[in-house]
């Protein structure tokens, strides 16, 4: 029977459920105590608390603004040399590949969205295998591109580490053209990362059963390195005939209000590389017409310069090495917390339950997601010790996680 329901002006839509993190930085705002920490917020921060303009990206700027003579329509591709400056990076030995192009996109999320909906035009019975738990973002964009979503495990509390048995045998449940989605690396929000002997089993797996891999790669060179972050990506395109690369510059060149990223795509042949490229600019014509350019023009203009690149890297080097060293800070407090130096980037969750979260936040003015997920970088130098004793505290008070 057809059931019908009453049409709904717009004064009468349902409240959304606001982003759980969205209102922990609501609360964190408003708390006026001086000795706040808050290690909810999703950027990376210096050792005093800063989220500074890379030195790089501010002369690119300076060069930019001086050069740039028009700011006339750049068409849906974006930069068409800023994906060609980042293959190298990124794809290492496949940037030469034919059968691999890229094109810009506004930040990661848009890369993500895209490779979604090219998944739906191509194939819409694919289901998108994702790992529990994954970034809060990844499930509703699939679910909003129509796509169903199996769940594999990812997360083995206990260790900290990557429940890689269990992955791959959900995976052997994949039927020929459903995607796999991973983290390229730093895995959000958990910092557990595949291994290289790891990336290795799933390359082999992913491509054995015919599944479509589409790698989120948000934080290059912020966890091992900006080449060993690669490993993963680039075994699987070793791997694998199709895959979908989503890439963001916005961590790792620091310019995340700019909304710099890539979505790149390989297919078996050039030719069908370039059909799949015309779907994806007709799918971003429908949504934001073109990106915008400002970041990916800054971007391009360090890339395309040996001197700003060595910085840059050098800068980014600084970086990796202040998120391992606060790691290491964390992980020598307490020996409940000795996963978090055997992880990377900058998020790692810890084993604390809801009540535990809540009385740090209370009692410290310790800011973190209910899940126990911090960013190890959203504390500055002088507050780390005052962040561990208050964590082991909590993690030997009355509401210890079971
Ligand atoms: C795993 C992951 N993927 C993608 C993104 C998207 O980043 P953006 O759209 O800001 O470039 C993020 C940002 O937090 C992320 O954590």
């Amino acid at each position: 029977m057809l059931t019908t329901t009453a049409p709904k002006g717009l004064s009468e839509l349902e409240p959304v459920t606001s982003d759980s993190l969205l209102a922990l930085i609501a609360l964190a705002n408003a708390d006026s105590r001086p000795e706040k920490i808050d290690v909810g917020v999703g950027v990376y921060r210096d050792g005093l608390g800063r989220t500074p303009v890379m030195r790089a990206l501010k002369e690119a700027e300076r060069r930019l603004w001086e050069a740039q003579s028009s700011k006339a329509y750049l068409g849906g591709a974006g930069d068409k040399v800023f994906p060609e400056l980042l293959k190298p990076i990124l794809l290492g030995p496949h940037a030469s590949d034919e059968r691999i192009t890229g094109l810009q996109t506004p930040g990661g999320c848009g890369a993500i969205y895209l490779a979604m909906q090219l998944v739906r035009t191509a194939n819409p019975q694919a289901r998108v295998f994702a790992g529990v738990p994954t970034w809060p973002n990844h499930p509703p964009m699939i679910r909003g591109a129509g796509l169903e979503i199996v769940e594999y495990p990812h997360l083995d509390r206990g260790t900290g580490s990557v429940r890689i048995d269990a992955l791959l045998a959900k995976l052997d449940e994949a039927r020929p053209g459903d995607v796999v989605l991973l983290h390229g690396c730093c895995h959000n929000p958990t910092g557990a990362d595949l291994g290289p002997d790891e990336w290795d089993r799933v390359a082999e797996v992913i491509a054995s059963r015919g599944l479509l891999p589409l790698i989120d790669i948000a934080y290059q060179g912020l966890g091992r390195g900006l080449e060993e972050d690669a490993y993963g990506l680039r075994r699987v395109l070793d791997a694998s005939d199709e895959a979908l690369v989503a890439q963001s510059c916005d961590k790792n060149f620091g310019v995340y209000r700019d909304r710099v990223g890539c979505l790149f795509v390989k297919t078996r042949s050039k030719e069908a590389t370039a059909t799949a490229m015309a779907h994806l600019l007709q799918l971003a014509r429908e949504a934001w017409s073109m990106p915008p350019d400002h970041g990916a023009a800054a971007v391009r203009l360090v890339l395309e310069d040996d001197t700003l690149t060595a910085d840059w890297k050098a800068e980014l080097d600084g970086m990796r090495l202040r998120i391992a060293a606060v790691r290491e800070r964390i992980a020598a407090s307490d020996e409940r917390l000795a996963f978090v130096a055997d992880q990377y980037g900058m998020f790692s969750m810890l084993p604390l339950s809801k009540e535990q979260v809540v009385s740090l936040r209370e009692k410290h003015a310790i800011y973190m997601a209910d899940s126990g997920r911090i960013n190890v970088v959203g504390i500055a130098d002088d507050g780390i010790d005052r962040f561990c004793a208050a964590v082991k505290e909590a993690l030997n008070g009355p509401d210890a996680h079971g």
